[in-house]
Order: C-alpha cells, then sequence, then structure tokens
C-alpha cells in the first residue's frame, strides 16, 4: 500500500536539477510526490535519500521518458491509481542542445522539438481530459526566458521554449474556462548538470533549490507566470520590446565575445 501524505503532486525530469530540487522542496512540505525520467536509478536514489532524510512528506518514482505519448498517459493512470487524484502536475523534463550555423543541420532542432515541445504536449493530452472533467488540478510548464526572443546559439533551444511559451498563451483562458489552473514556469540560468556543461558566462545564476523556492511559491499564489531571478527576466523582457536594429547590435555581441 502506497504511504499517502498531503497534497499530490507530479514533475517530469525529476532525475536531476531543478525537477529534483522542486520535487524535494515539495516532499519537504509534506506533499506526496511522484518523480518522473528515464533514468530509474537517478529517481530511485532520490526516493532514497528523502527517506533517509525523513521529510515530512514522500517520494514515489515513475520512470517514464516523456518523448512516448502512450508510456505518459499509462504513467499519469499508474499514478493517480496508486497515490490518488494529483493537485499539481509540472511538466519540467526538457534538454539543452547547442547548435550554431557553421553546422547548422536538423538533429538539434528535432531533438528539441521531440523532448522540450512534444514531451510537454504529450503530457497535457495525458492529464488535461481528467482535470477538465474534475474541474479541479493545477498544471504548470516549464519553459525558460530563452523563449522569450531569439538568442544566438540558442536558435533550436530558443524555438522549442518559444512554442511553449506561446502554447502557454494561448491556453490559459481556455484552462481557465474548463476549472483548471495554468502556469508556465520561465527559469533563467540554474546551476544543475545541464549547465554545468555550459562554457559561456551565465548572468545571475541561481541554485536550484532557490529555483525550487520560487517555483513552489509561485504555484502557491496560483500565478500564470512564474519567472526568475527578477532582474534577469527584467533585461531580457526590456531587451524583447527594443526595435530590432538595437536589439540586434546587443545580441551580436554574444557572438564575439
Ligand atoms: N538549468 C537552467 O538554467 C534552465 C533554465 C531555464 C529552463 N530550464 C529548463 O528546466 C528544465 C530542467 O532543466 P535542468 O537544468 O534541471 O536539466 P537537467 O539537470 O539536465 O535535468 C533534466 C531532467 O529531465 C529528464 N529528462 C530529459 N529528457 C527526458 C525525457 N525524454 N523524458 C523524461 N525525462 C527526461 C532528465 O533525466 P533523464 O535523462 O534520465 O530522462 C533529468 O532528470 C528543462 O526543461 C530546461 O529546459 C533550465
Amino acid at each position: 500500500m502506497q504511504d499517502i501524505r498531503g497534497n499530490r503532486l507530479w514533475i517530469t525530469g525529476a532525475g536531476k536539477g531543478i525537477g529534483r530540487a522542486v520535487a524535494w522542496e515539495y516532499a519537504a512540505r509534506g506533499w506526496t510526490v511522484a518523480v518522473s525520467a528515464r533514468t530509474a536509478a537517478d529517481l530511485d536514489a532520490l526516493v532514497q535519500e528523502a527517506r533517509a532524510a525523513q521529510l515530512s512528506g514522500v517520494i514515489v518514482a515513475y520512470p517514464a521518458d516523456v518523448t512516448d505519448h502512450d508510456a505518459l498517459k499509462q504513467t499519469f493512470k499508474a499514478i493517480e491509481h496508486d497515490v490518488g487524484p494529483l493537485d499539481q502536475v509540472i511538466f519540467n523534463a526538457g534538454t539543452y542542445v547547442p547548435n550554431a550555423v557553421k553546422d547548422f543541420n536538423v538533429a538539434p532542432f528535432r531533438t528539441l522539438m521531440e523532448i522540450n515541445f512534444l514531451g510537454v504536449v504529450n503530457g497535457l493530452a495525458a492529464v488535461v481530459p481528467t482535470f477538465a472533467s474534475r474541474r479541479a488540478g493545477h498544471i504548470a510548464v516549464v519553459a525558460s526566458v530563452a523563449g522569450y526572443s531569439g538568442l544566438p546559439m540558442a536558435s533550436a533551444y530558443g524555438a522549442s521554449k518559444a512554442a511553449l511559451i506561446n502554447m502557454c498563451e494561448a491556453l490559459k483562458p481556455e484552462m481557465d474556462a474548463a476549472g483548471i489552473a495554468f502556469s508556465v514556469i520561465n527559469p533563467g540560468f540554474v546551476r544543475t548538470p545541464l549547465t554545468d556543461r555550459n562554457m559561456f558566462p551565465m548572468p545571475f545564476l541561481v541554485d536550484a533549490d532557490v529555483a525550487a523556492r520560487h517555483i513552489y511559491r509561485g504555484m502557491a499564489k496560483g500565478k500564470f507566470e512564474i519567472a526568475f531571478p527578477l532582474p534577469f527576466v527584467l533585461i531580457l523582457k526590456i531587451l524583447r520590446m527594443l526595435p530590432y536594429g538595437l536589439y540586434f547590435r546587443l545580441t551580436k555581441k554574444v557572438i564575439k565575445s
């Protein structure tokens, strides 16, 4: 029999980085957290650590690949069967592949659209019909501030995240009408195994536990956009409002540096 405590969250991409920190934050606050990622060993390690730390909540592992539409549906069913109706779902699984004009090819675009964009669509397809039938539940999608406007060396990653932000803006009024709370999470740079690989400067970098607290608080407030850290978010929001002449003068500097 599954040990159930508090409210219930399902989060994808929770084996590492931001997702792992969010799972921990919620479990530390007494939630039952179902965690998914492809690498079962990462999830098992998280479950064991949470148990050893005697958190007031509980973490349960459900390995799944977000690019597998049917598997994701089955995972959602299995979680609700085991732990009961979910209160929140955070579609966080995603990755980054750098790409540049000098070796332009379709692979990074396909990979990032498959995982970052369609991976979320697969998740929504699994969860939305049930949440709509209950007129309850809160769904969040992890996009990125990189989706605000085009940034050099990130045309594939940025496009996948811009697609998510646009989709979330389009869905918000319909989700409201369906009785489902809906949020888009736009982090700036967060220290994770993903960004540990980056060789470029990462302004306003925050730790994953800081990101997790932003996400927990933003979800608790029911905000549509949960974006952090604020100074970086404001700079990028101002950048996207600039006329292209000025915008490209600034973004060209990224290539030269
Ligand atoms: N770190 C940042 O600065 C930053 C900034 C803005 C937005 N984000 C976004 O935040 C999310 C998490 O990033 P992160 O930095 O925490 O990345 P990370 O450290 O690489 O962790 C990503 C997690 O997602 C899982 N994942 C990847 N592909 C998956 C798939 N096909 N199916 C299921 N799970 C999958 C990974 O596990 P497996 O490989 O085992 O599946 C891992 O547990 C991503 O959507 C990313 O784009 C990150």
